[in-house]
């Protein structure tokens, strides 16, 4: 019975803040990878399928560092996110259900029963919440390959979120695994749901096609169309465009989507308020800006609730803690006006007991006054000019998991990312972030050391 501990403190604090009428709210949630696999009670080195033979030794109640989400962690997630905000307007749940593990090991039928558990778990647990979902990579066998066309998993996931679409959206996501609605219904908020794992280069499907599944064409209809009718609009999707801040040069959308993803955010920005996307298990923030160089859209990516140190090449020891994520927002006009992350120290709650806590609120933790394009503009200026907001922010990245300091290298990955989602405009930051870099050695160093002395928060 963890369940009421240090949120009360919080939420006495939103209640008491709620002088706004406009005020709304609404969770983020991703990547949870529940590995059925997870067995404390195994006698094996590992203890779940999704560590790849990485031993196991710390292994808890609550998970692995090496391993996706057990159970107990995807329930201790959803209790948490109820007793914190239990009447939210509405759920983003941006995919990546299953386990990290070879196709060998799943297959149609057990990526559709895990999609069904973790589809189970979130409307048992919010029955009266509208979520809005969108596929990730992981929710399809083999991993990836989603088709530019009908089929069984897109149909048969529409059917399991049958409460959740409108039954023109059912229609849309059984051909291309996406969707639009107005937002809960209401005239002027529209939601645009992407399956942007069309654009994800390991996909070989859509290779050579030019406009997968036309959900480009789709989307600029949509926009065009809520643009006639003074409609706010929020982006949802899993795979984002750019690049990963963990890792040089490493991008996920083919070289030609990325960038018709960004002509269709530049000429929809006036309508686009926020873009919400996951795939990383990281804390981060992508900024677009309009050909003249002003702020015109943000992606917030969203941490993972699996703890999972990634095998990708080349990132070092790239986990997490399990983080979730509310946003406040004004519920007239979309405008993001604040976000709110929640995580579990895994290895405390292993240890000691299970526990949920508030990490940090973007306005408190970078001084800024809301969460729009101009005020994200300005968190990311800050985290490329001052040493302990680039701390602050790196720790953040990993949900309090990485606490190393952030060097040159890891500021020139984070900062490039962040600033930079087109490729050219990528390669460009990076070169010109690591030439001004060259100031001397001693100095450097000297002025770093000074700087985090004067971290105080
Ligand atoms: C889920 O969480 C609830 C509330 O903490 C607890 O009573 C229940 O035993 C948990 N179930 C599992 C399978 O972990
Ligand atoms: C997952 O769903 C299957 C039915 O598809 C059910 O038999 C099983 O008990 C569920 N597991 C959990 C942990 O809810
Ligand atoms: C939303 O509107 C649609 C179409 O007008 C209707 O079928 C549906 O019942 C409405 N849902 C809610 C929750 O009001
Ligand atoms: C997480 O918990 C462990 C064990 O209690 C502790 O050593 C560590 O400092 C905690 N991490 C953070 C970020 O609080
Ligand atoms: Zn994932
Ligand atoms: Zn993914």
């Amino acid at each position: 019975m963890a369940g009421v501990w240090s949120i009360i403190l919080l939420s006495i604090f939103i209640v008491s803040d709620r002088s706004n009428a406009m005020r709304g709210y609404f969770w983020h949630i991703s990547d949870l990878h529940w590995d059925p696999s997870y067995d404390l009670g195994s006698t094996s080195a590992s203890k779940c399928a999704s560590s790849g033979d990485r031993p196991t030794p710390n292994a808890g109640i609550f998970g692995d560092y090496s391993c996706d989400s057990p159970w107990t962690l995807i329930n201790s997630t959803l209790n948490a996110m109820r007793d914190i905000m239990p009447n939210p307007d509405f759920i983003i749940w941006t995919g990546d259900d299953t386990p990290h593990v070879p196709n060998e090991q799943l297959g149609v039928e057990p990526v559709l029963r895990i999609i069904g558990n973790l589809t189970h778990i979130i409307k048992t647990t919010f029955p009266k919440t509208k979520v809005y979902s969108a596929m990730g990579n992981h929710d399809y066998h083999p991993k990836s390959q989603m088709p530019p066309e009908k089929n069984n998993i897109y149909e048969q996931t529409a059917n399991m979120w049958h409460d959740w679409l409108h039954s023109t959206s059912k229609e849309t996501f059984k051909i291309g695994g996406y969707y639009t609605e107005k937002l809960l219904n209401q005239t002027g908020l529209r939601v645009v749901v992407l399956n942007t794992n069309l654009y994800y280069d390991q996909n070989k499907l859509t290779e050579n096609i030019k406009d997968p599944a036309d959900q480009f064409s789709w989307a600029d209809k949509v926009l065009q169309d809520a643009a006639k009718n003074n409609e706010k609009v929020y982006i949802i999707g899993h795979v984002p465009p750019g690049f990963f801040e963990k890792k040089r040069d490493k991008a996920w959308f083919r070289k030609e989507f990325n960038k018709r993803y960004i002509d269709l955010i530049q000429k929809h920005s006036a309508v686009i308020q926020g873009q919400f996307f996951g795939h990383h298990h990281t804390d981060s923030f992508r900024m677009f800006y309009s050909s003249k160089g002003s702020p015109i859209s943000t992606i917030f990516v969203t941490p993972g609730v699996t703890p999972w140190i990634t095998t990708l090449p080349g990132v070092i020891n790239g986990g997490n803690n399990p983080g979730i994520r509310m946003f406040e927002y004004d519920t007239k006009t979309l405008l993001v006006k604040d976000m709110f992350t929640y995580y579990m120290n895994l290895t405390y709650s292993n240890k000691v007991h299970e526990r949920w806590e508030k990490e940090y609120r973007l306005t408190e933790a970078f001084r800024v006054p809301d969460a729009s394009p101009a005020s994200m503009h300005s968190v990311m200026e800050r985290i490329a000019s001052d040493k302990c907001y680039l701390q602050k922010y790196y720790e953040f990245n990993s949900v309090n998991y990485d606490l190393t300091e952030c060097n040159a290298d890891c500021r020139i990955d984070h900062v490039c990312a962040v600033r930079e989602v087109d490729f050219e405009a990528y390669e460009k930051c990076v070169v010109k972030e690591g030439g001004s870099s060259t100031a001397p050695v001693l100095f450097t160093l000297l002025l770093s050391l000074i700087l985090s002395l004067l971290c105080l928060n």
